[in-house]
């Protein structure tokens, strides 16, 4: 395709699009309107897991074999290890009798197998491609379509047995996070939380401070009950990710921007400062499932939590 778009035409659609009627005020209002993107209504990104992935999780997954080598990994080994990963929440879950409460339900996996375990779920989520999925594929399951730290709390005091974060709790404001949580589940009750907390100097930003959540626990009137560390069974599903990155996408856009620069110069040399923020961009994310920088500045946690 590049080969039969010269670079005297592509220039032109480019110029020619820019200078439409009503195209260049609506150009400079696009880059505006980037940065007030609101990512928990409309993520992007868990909406292209959940296409990469059918399983109906977006979670890490728990691997039995931490050992089990990268190249050994198939997409039916993945979406089980995500299946395993709810079964070890489900075991934790004990109430039958009132609601649980699935905080950041994605596309509702865990809801489905509480259901078949004659559990009550009800889901939770801010987002409008889940909850469209939610509602269609579960008609008639109580669906909450907001953000937790938004959640009506007042019609919800004491309402659950159970509350579940399986890897939503890094999605949310802390202090606000355990503020609802004590109020909407009943004093005897449940909180089962699964997710990767920040230890000392993480690469990247995303997860709680493990130390700083055990404070903000014991403050708010927890205590955690059971932990089990469970790094070493989702590094599996890291190392898998990152030996795409290194071996799929790296050459791959290596191979593109290359051709580009050959059959295009004009196009490459207009776009190269963004395509050296894209490779910047790509290192970047690549890094962040590199399972050795992960280990080293973060670590997995399954725990059930209590009000002390
Ligand atoms: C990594 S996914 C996990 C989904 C699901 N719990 C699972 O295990 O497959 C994170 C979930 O948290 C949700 N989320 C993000 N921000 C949130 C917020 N402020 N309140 C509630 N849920 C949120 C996302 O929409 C998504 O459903």
């Amino acid at each position: 395709m590049l080969t039969k778009l010269s670079n005297k035409r592509a220039f032109k659609q480019v110029l020619a699009k820019l200078i439409a009627p009503g195209n260049f005020f609506r150009f400079l209002r696009l880059l505006r309107t980037t940065n007030r993107y609101r990512r928990a209504y409309d993520d992007a990104q868990l909406k292209l897991y959940s296409q990469l992935l059918p399983g109906d999780f977006l979670h890490y997954g728990y691997f039995d074999d931490p050992a089990i080598v990268p190249e050994k990994i198939s997409l039916h080994d993945l979406q089980r290890a995500q299946v395993r990963y709810a079964e070890l929440i489900m075991q934790k879950t004990v109430d039958k009798d009132l609601p649980v409460l699935d905080v950041g339900c994605g596309m509702g996996g865990l809801i489905n197998l509480l259901l078949q375990n004659g559990f009550l779920p009800v889901g939770l989520t801010p987002d409008r491609f889940q909850i469209q999925y939610l509602k269609e594929k579960y008609p008639n399951i109580s669906l909450i379509h907001s953000k937790f730290e938004k959640m009506d709390v007042e019609s919800y005091k004491n309402y659950f047995g159970t509350v579940i974060t399986s890897e939503s709790l890094q999605y949310l404001n802390l202090d606000e996070a355990i503020s609802t949580i004590r109020q909407v589940m009943t004093s005897a009750g449940r909180w089962i939380a699964a997710d990767y907390f920040r230890v000392g100097d993480a690469f990247e930003k995303s997860g709680h401070n493990w130390e700083l959540f055990e404070r903000k626990l014991r403050e708010g009137g927890f205590k955690i009950i059971s932990q089990q560390d469970i790094t070493p069974n989702v590094l599996p599903t890291l190392s898998y990710a990152y030996m795409w990155g290194e071996r799929l996408v790296v050459p791959l856009f290596e191979f593109l921007t290359g051709k580009l620069q050959k059959k295009q110069p004009a196009i490459f040399f207009l776009l190269e400062e963004i395509i050296e923020a894209l490779e910047v961009s790509m290192a970047d994310h690549i890094n962040v499932v590199d399972p050795q920088i992960f280990a080293q500045g973060k670590k997995y946690m399954l725990l059930v939590i209590e009000k002390s």
